[in-house]
């Protein structure tokens, strides 16, 4: 069974409905977009190791949890996947950023890397992969491959939107990777668009329509 993780908060849940609305503007979406990235942040991070700090608070010393290591990289799909990591890194200020470029060749329609960047250190790094529709996973899978290749110590994928075509198709290529996304929906079109879904992100986030 893949690992999915709905994230069913009621502020995630109002705010994806918002942004699925066709007249919803621009501006609304992209701030959407981030809010709704971090509260889906909060959960993604929930298992991050902790240490302890002796500190000096203006009564006593303590005993303080701090994060352990705090060696995340968050990599994004572009380029919709930019709009989620705009929230996370709100939320994780110091983490370092990947990105990796694919577009769909019209001939064979299987993924083509165009471009290519994460840190050089990845070993020790616990990586979220972010892309809001997983549709029919095949970026989603060719993306992963890649950074897993570079050996990070954890990978998830954190997106808004899933078909299920999409996490069949990454759990098949990726069965260690946990799949965090506010929905669910029905199904893909013959266009791999998300039914209902919420059209193009990339087009809804930027206004290339
Ligand atoms: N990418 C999008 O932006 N929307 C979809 O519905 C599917 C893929």
């Amino acid at each position: 069974m893949p690992e999915v993780h709905v994230i069913g908060h009621p502020l995630v849940q109002h705010k994806l409905t918002i942004m699925r609305k066709k007249s919803t503007s621009v501006a609304k979406f992209r701030t959407l977009l981030e809010e709704i990235s971090m509260l889906m942040g909060y959960e993604v991070t929930r298992d991050m190791p902790l240490s302890v700090e002796r500190i000096e608070t203006p009564l006593m010393e303590m005993d303080a949890p701090v994060l352990e290591g705090k060696k995340v990289v968050v990599i994004s799909i572009l380029r919709a996947g930019d709009g989620i990591l705009n929230g996370i890194m709100k939320l994780l200020p110091s983490a370092r950023v990947g990105h990796i470029g694919l577009y769909r060749d019209p001939n064979t329609l299987e993924p083509v890397e165009y471009y290519f960047k994460v840190p050089g250190d990845m070993s020790d790094r616990d990586a979220i992969v972010v892309d809001p529709m997983l549709a029919t996973g095949n970026s989603a899978a060719a993306a992963v491959a890649k950074i897993k290749a570079t050996n990070p110590r954890s990978v998830k994928f954190c997106c808004l939107l899933c078909a299920p075509e999409g996490i069949a198709a990454l759990h098949a290529a990726h069965p260690d990777v946990p799949i965090y996304t506010a929905a669910v929906d029905e199904r893909l079109n013959d266009h791999g668009y998300i039914l209902p879904g919420l059209g193009d992100a990339g087009d809804r986030m930027f206004g290339t329509k």
